[in-house]
């Protein structure tokens, strides 16, 4: 069976899911969105409200400036894959526990191994435990290149929400932390870096 079927029917296999008490409080499960053929793949941490309302990763205000980041990637939205960790969203936003990781973890690895992207970025500490197994945060893991199971390189960056939510001067710092995490990623994706200012 080709790989977007199957990818199809993990989407739905998702849908009926009841592995963890996150299924009680969903609206509905949230899979992907983007091309499932792309070379990079993006993995945030769970959804939230406009998430679960939509049934979109990233689709809300964190959504926005990843997409923003794309865009300045010189990257379409046509160009990504966008999936998260958890596929249902923790009350009140939360981060999700361990056992919630672990008992949706399989997912991915699911898709993972079906789009087989060339680079994945974890966007934030929980993408990148979930995917790199390690207790070390995000400001230690950020900006280097670490291995997904031995095989698909990974970026560790800063989630844009936490971009959003520090203060005026912490921001600056972290965009262009993460700016330059991204220009690491086009770096290893041989796609040209996009003039200076164009950002
Ligand atoms: N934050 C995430 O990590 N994922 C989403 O889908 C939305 C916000």
């Amino acid at each position: 069976m080709e790989a977007h079927r199957r990818l199809e029917l993990l989407s739905q296999k998702i849908q009926g899911c009841t592995l963890c008490a996150l299924h009680q409080q969903r609206k509905q499960t949230v899979f992907a969105r983007g091309n499932p053929n792309a070379e990079l793949c993006f993995v945030g941490e769970a959804p939230g409200a406009d998430e679960d309302a939509q049934g979109y990763p990233f689709v809300g205000r964190a959504g926005q400036l990843l997409d923003r980041m794309i865009t300045a990637m010189g990257m379409r939205q046509e160009e990504v894959y966008i999936t998260n960790i958890c596929r249902c969203r923790p009350p009140g936003n939360r981060t999700p526990t361990t056992e919630e990781m672990e008992a949706c973890l399989p997912y991915l690895h699911e898709q993972l191994a079906l789009v087989q992207p060339r680079v994945i970025v974890a966007l934030g500490a929980t993408a990148t435990k979930g995917l790199l197994k390690t207790s070390l945060g995000i400001k230690a893991m950020r900006g280097t290149w670490k291995l997904y199971r031995g095989m698909i390189p990974v970026m560790p960056t800063y989630h844009p929400a936490y971009l959003l939510r520090e203060t005026e001067v912490g921001r600056l710092d972290a965009k262009r932390e993460v700016w330059k995490d991204l220009q690491a990623v086009l770096e290893r994706l041989g796609r040209p870096l996009p003039p200076r200012g164009k950002k």
